[in-house]
């Protein structure tokens, strides 16, 4: 999922280009309804099979904890993401209130392993006092920490976890059970609604993990978390911290429209158009059936979405780009990926994107249908105009003279989304296993991470859609109303271990943040990493020792840095090491240095108190010659 620019690792994909193996391919010939069938049931043995603790696929899972994917190599996905997870779940939650009761029991370990993992400190940092560690992206499969070199902080992992609980939370009231509600689950989901309300005007890393900014799919979960929280708060009679936030974070959502579509990454420079499959994802995870098209809240079925959908999609029917989608009709589905610059496993289709697509279609249909109405706007006309060549810009209603043309948009729109189905169809194996993506030239062979739960969890929730099943409505005309100016803003959030959900009562640890900064000539392929005898640094174990980067390192200065949040007080004994390539052993430097972690500054959690400069020394390394 995300782009490492190792050398390592770029060897490591070209492997996995020509290791890709051609597998059956699912029957020809068979149609969507019926595949749908058959594939909807794989789907979701597919993501059963990759939860802890009985995931068949994924042993060594703890209970509760959604795996990735169960590949371990090319790429190693064998760990938890709070975004796939919180994704995965929402789709279960849904399935549950569909009638599908057996889940139960995969929810309420689900909640219990994340009022866990939001107390493991970890290298975005801790729960107290600041929160900064809700926004570490991914966990070992036990549930420690992760310690590797990663995108971090993401911060749309607690809003989609507070949205799925939250969901979870309603059920469980409309079954009687609001003292559960509100001793076990609300301390949970309060903590990330805190989190979301401090940090939503702070940037961190996109759903792909590669871009530092603001990035639309975030802002938009975090918008809808803060609505849901303020509402659960209201039933509980208990107070929201955060959710006033909610209106300014609506109006910052609107800021990423450019005219034609939403720029899904602002506030940097990132050398891409900005066309992603971001904006489409946020839609769909923000999908109301009973909100009006023109919601700020921003809908499949808004003006503006469809015009993103219509530029998204259109990008990638370019040949030179996707050669599998050369020659196909401009009213039908195409093999889609994230963004047209995507170099990552040189940028091919995804299933879930494929799929989104075709979700997102059924979700506007859905939304016209219980309207009676379509209104097409100078914004949406583009889009439409690929479904009904005589559109123009008017309303269709139901119940008037242009009802004939109202029921073909619908019908085109419905035959639209299905044709993205088919293409995910063609290119799924006969065993129905969904892997991350799917080779962009012919024949389109399955590559990069095997049986991805993401991927089986947008086919359920694509097929709930298609069948007309919708999760509960969230939107209210109150909630969508726009402040008059944008403002920056922020609430400083309350964060406690939620111990009535099973989190241990941990401590607040008060952590600064060093810079260590240590010139170190290296080869290419070599790295530089910090251990060191505190819990943070590894204790030593060069398995959880801290990666440094090298993008200042120059020939004149040979930098490498780590931006470490420590915890306060502690006096530590570290040393830089060397990873060598060729499988050679590891490089120690001849000493040990010492350092007292400064005390922290309330508020500060993320500012360099104490930075170091330092130069390497002890024996340097050789390349290998591998
Ligand atoms: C896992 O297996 C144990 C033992 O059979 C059972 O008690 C538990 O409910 C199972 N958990 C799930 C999520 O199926
Ligand atoms: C913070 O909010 C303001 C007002 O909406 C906006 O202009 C700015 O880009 C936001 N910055 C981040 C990092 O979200
Ligand atoms: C949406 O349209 C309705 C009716 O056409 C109108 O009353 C309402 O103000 C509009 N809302 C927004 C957010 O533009
Ligand atoms: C589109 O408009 C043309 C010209 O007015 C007409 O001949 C044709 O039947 C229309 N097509 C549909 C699908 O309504
Ligand atoms: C790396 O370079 C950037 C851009 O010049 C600079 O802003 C940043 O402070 C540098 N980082 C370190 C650790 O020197
Ligand atoms: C780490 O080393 C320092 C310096 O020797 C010492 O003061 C500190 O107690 C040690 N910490 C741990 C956790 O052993
Ligand atoms: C650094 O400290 C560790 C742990 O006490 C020790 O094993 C190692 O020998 C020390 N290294 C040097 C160069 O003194
Ligand atoms: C690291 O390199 C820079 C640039 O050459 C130099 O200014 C600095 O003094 C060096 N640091 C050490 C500890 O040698």
């Amino acid at each position: 999922m995300i782009l490492q620019l190792s050398p390592r690792l770029l060897s490591g994909l070209v492997l996995a280009w020509q290791t890709a193996v051609a597998v059956a391919e699912w029957p020809q010939g068979e149609t969507v309804d019926a595949f749908i069938a058959t594939e909807r049931e794989i789907a979701l043995k597919g993501v059963l099979a990759n939860i802890g603790p009985n995931g068949t696929k994924v042993p060594g899972a703890a209970a509760g904890i959604v795996i990735a994917s169960p590949s371990k190599t090319d790429p190693n996905y064998f760990y938890t993401w709070t975004r796939d997870a919180a994704l995965t779940l929402k789709t279960l939650i849904d399935e549950l209130e569909f009638g599908n009761t057996g889940l139960q029991v995969y929810i309420e370990d689900y909640i219990h392993a994340q009022a866990i993992l939001q107390t493991v400190t970890n290298p975005s940092g801790g729960l107290l006092p600041s929160g900064a560690g809700l926004g570490e992206p991914k966990y070992n499969a036990d549930g420690t920490r992760y310690n590797g070199n990663w995108g971090r902080p993401q911060r749309d992992g607690p809003a989609l976890r507070s949205i799925a609980m939250i969901q979870y939370s309603n059920y469980l009231i409309s079954k009687g059970e609001t003292g559960k509600v509100k001793d076990v689950i609300w301390p949970v989901i309060s903590n990330d609604l805190s989190y979301t309300g401090q940090y939503w005007n702070s940037t961190g890393f996109d759903l792909w993990e590669e871009v530092s900014g603001s990035s639309f799919f975030t802002t938009q979960n975090q918008y809808r978390a803060l609505v849901d929280g303020t509402a659960l708060a209201k039933t509980l009679g208990v107070s929201c911290t955060g959710c006033d936030q909610a209106p300014q974070v609506l109006c910052f959502l609107q800021t990423y429209w450019n005219g034609k579509y939403f720029t899904a990454n602002i506030n940097g420079n990132f050398g891409r158009n900005g066309v992603d499959a971001n904006v489409m994802l946020g839609a769909i995870s923000a999908f109301d059936v009973n909100a009006p098209c023109n919601s700020s809240t921003l809908q499949p079925c808004h003006s503006r979405m469809l015009s993103n959908f219509n530029v998204f999609v259109n990008t990638f029917r370019d040949p030179s780009l996707y050669p599998i989608n050369a020659g196909v009709a401009p009213n039908r589905g195409v093999a889609l990926g994230r963004y047209p610059e995507d170099t990552y496993y040189s940028g091919n289709p995804w299933y879930l994107i494929t799929l989104g697509a075709a979700e997102f279609l059924y979700d506007a249909v859905a939304q016209w249908t219980v309207q009676g109405r379509i209104a097409i706007d100078a914004t949406s006309l583009p889009f439409f105009r690929t479904l009904y060549p005589n559109a123009t810009i008017a309303t269709y209603d139901k119940r008037c003279k242009r009802s004939t043309a109202y029921r073909q948009i619908l019908a085109a729109a419905s035959a639209y989304a299905d044709s993205f189905v088919a293409v995910a169809q063609a290119h799924t194996p006969a065993d129905g296993s969904l892997a991350e993506q799917f080779l962009k030239t012919a024949p389109g062979t399955p590559i990069s991470a095997a049986a991805l739960t993401w991927s089986f969890a947008s086919f359920v929730s694509m097929a709930h859609r298609r069948a007309g099943k919708f999760p509960p409505s969230w939107t209210t005309p109150a909630t969508s109303a726009l402040p008059a100016t944008c403002a920056a803003t922020s609430a400083k959030g309350s964060y406690a271990p939620a111990t009535g959900a099973g989190a241990p009562d941990v401590p607040s640890v008060c952590t600064s943040t060093v810079l260590f900064r240590v010139n170190a000539t290296t080869y290419y392929g070599e790295n530089i990493y910090l251990t060191g005898n505190s819990s943070d640094l590894g204790a030593w174990d060069l398995g959880s020792a801290q990666p440094m980067q090298s993008s200042n390192y120059t020939s004149e200065r040979p930098l490498w840095f780590a931006k470490l949040p420590l915890t306060a007080g502690e006096t530590i004994s570290y040393s830089y090491v060397r990873e060598e390539d060729c499988g050679q052993p590891w490089i120690w430097e001849d000493r040990n240095r010492t350092l007292v972690v400064p005390a922290c500054v309330e508020g500060g959690e993320t500012e360099v108190l104490l930075e170091t400069d330092e130069k390497w020394e002890g024996e340097v390394g050789r390349g290998g010659g591998c």
